[in-house]
């Protein structure tokens, strides 16, 4: 059976304006002081919409005695850390602590190709960073957790494992949770998440694997096909952006497989990376349409990932569908 606090409450209306948005902030905001009091909450930010607003949230009701931790994995997108470091430390005030962990993960995933373990190990190590980190903090009784209403209903029937506390240290699941955006739904959040000043582009951020850049970079990762990954991945995100279809498709990526080809430069022949390109809609990532490019506009994207990624030398593009009951793609590559 649900707990009565996993079912959202009747009362609640679906929120879809900025009056509706800064009257449940205003809510929440007492709801937080309220549990919390004088302690200190401690919270995992990835920079996603849903630990984004929720620390924004939190930090409004108790402003530094919410510490943020930011584990930079070394598998972000290109300027994410630095985009979570402004506007935590500089807009929202909070204590942020931020840890650069890339060759720990780095090393840590040297020569492992399985999809899984790479997954595996990579949720170790941010276990790992991110208990150390609060370890040294004193008086820590509270966790934040940016958990939504389908986290909740999806860990019911056993879809998703609900939150990431079972994976935390024993003393750390002692902590209360914090969890002020529950019983909301993505688009609310992001709605929640506008009215609270988050930047655009971090509200309407488009879903991104916990695993990061780690499962674009097929197979073992190496840091030169991680740099390729990373850099068409923004020149991907720069043109989508001028063309106008930012926050109108659910997910664009690319991926670089562990593959080289043949390629021409200067007169002589190269052998260098693939680049794919991977534009997908869907509702609820259960099953996945591509999505219909303009050959100009992948012409674009090619010549300047061809330009500006000396490591590349070839452009595809990715247009299979995601369907369960049929022989299909996943929306990933791994
Ligand atoms: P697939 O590839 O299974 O992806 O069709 C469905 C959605 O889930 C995202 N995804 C992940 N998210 N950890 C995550 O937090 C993961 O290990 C992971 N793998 C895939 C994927 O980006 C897509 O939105």
């Amino acid at each position: 059976m649900a707990k009565a606090t996993d079912v959202r409450p009747q009362s609640l209306a679906r929120i879809k304006t900025e009056a509706q948005a800064k009257k449940f902030i205003e809510k929440q905001i007492e709801e937080i002081k309220k549990q919390v009091g004088d302690g200190k909450v401690l919270l995992a930010l990835s920079g996603g919409v849903d630990s984004s607003v929720c620390a924004a949230l939190i930090a409004k009701a108790i402003g530094k005695n919410l510490t943020c931790v930011h584990v930079n994995h070394g598998l972000l997108r290109k300027g994410e850390p630095e985009m979570v470091c402004k506007v935590f430390s500089k807009q929202f005030k909070t204590n942020l602590v931020y840890v650069d962990a890339t060759n720990k993960f780095l090393n840590a995933l040297k020569g492992v190709s399985d999809p899984e373990e790479k997954r595996k190990i990579i949720g170790k190590i941010f276990i790992d960073v991110f208990a150390k980190e609060a370890k040294k903090l004193k008086g820590v009784e509270f966790l934040g957790q940016g958990t939504i209403y389908p986290d909740i209903l999806e860990s019911k029937v056993g879809i998703k494992a609900h939150h990431n506390v079972g994976g935390l240290p024993k003393d750390m699941q002692k902590f209360a949770l914090v969890e002020p955006v529950k019983f909301l739904y993505k688009d609310e959040v992001r709605v929640v998440g506008k009215a609270l000043g988050l930047p655009e582009n971090m509200v309407n951020r488009q879903p991104f694997p916990g695993p990061g850049l780690g499962v674009r970079c097929v197979g073992a990762i190496t840091r030169d096909r991680l740099e390729a990954v990373r850099e068409s991945d923004a020149i991907l995100r720069d043109e989508f952006k001028k063309a106008g279809l930012e926050g109108k498709v659910w997910q664009y990526f690319t991926i670089v497989p562990d593959f080289k080809t043949t390629g021409m430069e200067n007169g002589k022949r190269t052998y260098k990376w693939p680049v794919v390109i991977r534009a997908i809609n869907s509702v609820d990532a259960t099953a996945a349409q591509p999505v219909e490019l303009s050959y100009k506009l992948i012409q674009k994207i090619t010549k300047r990932i061809l330009k500006e990624v000396p490591s590349v030398s070839r452009v595809l593009v990715d247009y299979s569908f995601k369907d369960p009951k049929l022989n299909s793609a996943t929306i990933e590559w791994e």
